[in-house]
């Protein structure tokens, strides 16, 4: 357990994931708590800031004191010569083009398998929300991995994972047409490891909806044991769900969780706009 600065309050939302933190904005964006923040992120891998009210520049002000800023799109300039700094996670086309992709949020994943070094964090902050559903849920696979049977631990050791888009997309498209699979095909795939030993000397498990195979498996015992160590990570005891309220900030730490959204309506006006925090360490 950190001892973390006078300057933040803390409370722990569940044993082995999540912590609300009471700040004041001006702290906050001081940067004097950044590395209390960092730690406790590292401890407890979702945390939640309640009531924040941030606008985009204090956003994005609040995520440099924290790390270096990763930028939507690989940080390819827009059409303005500028990196986009704010991601609108909407469904809604007309407010974030590519909104029906994210209809794949819906399923347990982490961000950035398809990269060699994931993106460390993401900061969320809602904007506006449905009556009903679009609560975000995590699941800490650090703990997960812990808790497995030695016997389980000794299974992955040395296993790999292919990680591609047209697992992802068997998501939201069962039975895409063969243009549909060749166009998510397209979007290079990656190999890790199943196990992620971290350089902090802590393990955790990469799965979720883009683990496409496990290489040298025969496919339904690939399937077997990556829904079973889905199933495992996901139990609730090591899920953190959050029911947003407008101004809530949260972030999370994208190298030992997986997360996912409850599903909502396309259409009800959800908008939560998030900016990242850029890796600092492959899957390895
Ligand atoms: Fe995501």
């Amino acid at each position: 357990m950190i001892t973390v600065d006078a300057a933040i309050g803390t409370r722990e939302l569940k044993p082995d994931i999540g912590t609300v933190v009471e700040a004041d904005v001006a702290t906050l964006l001081s940067g004097t708590a950044a590395g209390d923040i960092r730690a406790l992120l590292e401890e407890r891998s979702v945390l939640v800031f309640p009531g924040l009210g941030f606008d985009d520049q204090r956003q994005i002000a609040f995520t440099q004191t924290l790390g270096v800023q990763a930028f939507e799109n690989n940080g390819v300039p827009q059409a303005n010569g500028e990196k986009q700094a704010i991601f609108k996670v909407s469904l809604d086309p007309s407010v974030n083009p590519i909104g029906e992709y994210l209809k794949t949020s819906f399923f347990w994943h982490l961000d950035g398998t398809m990269h060699e070094v994931p993106i460390l964090a993401s900061l969320l902050s809602a904007r506006h929300l449905p009556p009903e559903g679009g609560a975000t849920e995590w699941a800490n696979t650090f703990a997960a991995y812990d808790a497995l049977p030695a016997s389980d631990k000794a299974a992955l050791e040395g296993l790999r994972v292919v990680y591609a888009n047209w697992a992802l997309q068997r998501f939201v498209n069962p039975e895409p047409s063969y243009e549909a699979f060749a166009a998510a095909r397209s979007v290079p795939a990656r190999e890790h490891p199943l196990v992620w030993k971290h350089r902090s000397g802590r393990n955790s498990l990469v799965i979720g909806s883009t683990a496409a195979y496990v290489v040298g498996m025969e496919a339904a015992d690939s399937m077997d044991l990556l829904v079973r160590l889905r199933d495992w990570a996901t139990q609730p005891q090591f899920v953190y769900r959050h029911e947003w309220k407008v101004g809530d900030l949260v972030m999370w730490d994208n190298t030992g969780t997986l997360h996912r959204a409850i599903p909502y309506d396309g259409a009800s006006g959800r908008l939560l706009h998030r900016t990242m925090l850029q890796g600092e360490e492959p899957i390895a």
